[in-house]
């Protein structure tokens, strides 16, 4: 069992402020930082491993493999408009990601993915709760989320983070919050 998940090499800027331990609903411990270049090799394990149905309710699509550029991009990041972190098991695994691109000044796009066996134990609410506080420190001053219509989970976590969910969009649903103004951040 490993104690510490910090990257052996940090890129500049990296924000270690966002290390944190994370304790399960069952009492388990996560450890949760950043994400780093050095971690395309488990995005890469995690994305190949993940079943059918996570994929299409985080990509919107069948699985693919991703190639060496777009593994990089996902693991390469400014810390300010584009921003990840993940949770790892005490075991090293790889255990949920969550993640903010901004699409236009102020404004920025989440996703987050959390292993199957891993689910139901409030790390998802907890890693978007850390997501928002890294957001609104940035001066992103809303979040909004693209989902499937039939994802209950992800419509239910979000509409406890205060999202107004199901707009509908095309095929998709959307989701959107205001971010606080003056930096408060609901846990
Ligand atoms: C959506 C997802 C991230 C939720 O992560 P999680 O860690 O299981 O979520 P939490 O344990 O924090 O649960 C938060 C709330 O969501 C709701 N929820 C969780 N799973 C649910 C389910 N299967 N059905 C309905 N509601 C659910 C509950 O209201 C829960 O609150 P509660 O524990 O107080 O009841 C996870 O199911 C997942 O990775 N899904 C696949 C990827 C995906 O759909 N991503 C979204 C598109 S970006």
């Amino acid at each position: 069992m490993r104690t510490s998940f910090a990257p052996n090499r940090r890129p500049a800027g990296y924000p270690a402020e966002f290390e944190q331990w994370i304790e399960t609903a069952d009492g388990r411990t996560v450890f949760a930082r950043p994400v780093v270049p050095d971690d395309a090799p488990m995005l890469q394990r995690e994305i190949e491993t993940a079943d059918t149905e996570t994929i299409y309710q985080r990509f919107f699509r069948a699985p693919v493999r991703l190639d060496a550029a777009q593994l990089d991009r996902l693991c390469r990041l400014d810390y300010d408009t584009r921003f990840a972190l993940a949770a790892f098991s005490t075991d090293g695994d790889g255990v949920a990601i969550v993640r903010y691109e901004s699409t236009e000044p102020g404004v920025a796009e989440v996703a987050v993915v959390v292993r199957k066996e891993w689910r139901g134990l409030g790390l998802g609410t907890a890693l978007l709760a850390s997501l928002e506080e890294a957001a609104v420190e940035r001066g992103i001053r809303r979040f909004t989320a693209y989902y499937l219509p039939d994802n209950a989970a992800i419509e239910a976590l979000l509409s406890d983070r205060g999202f107004t969910t199901g707009i509908r969009d095309g095929e998709v649903s959307f989701a959107e919050k205001d971010l606080s103004p003056d930096g408060y951040v609901e846990i």
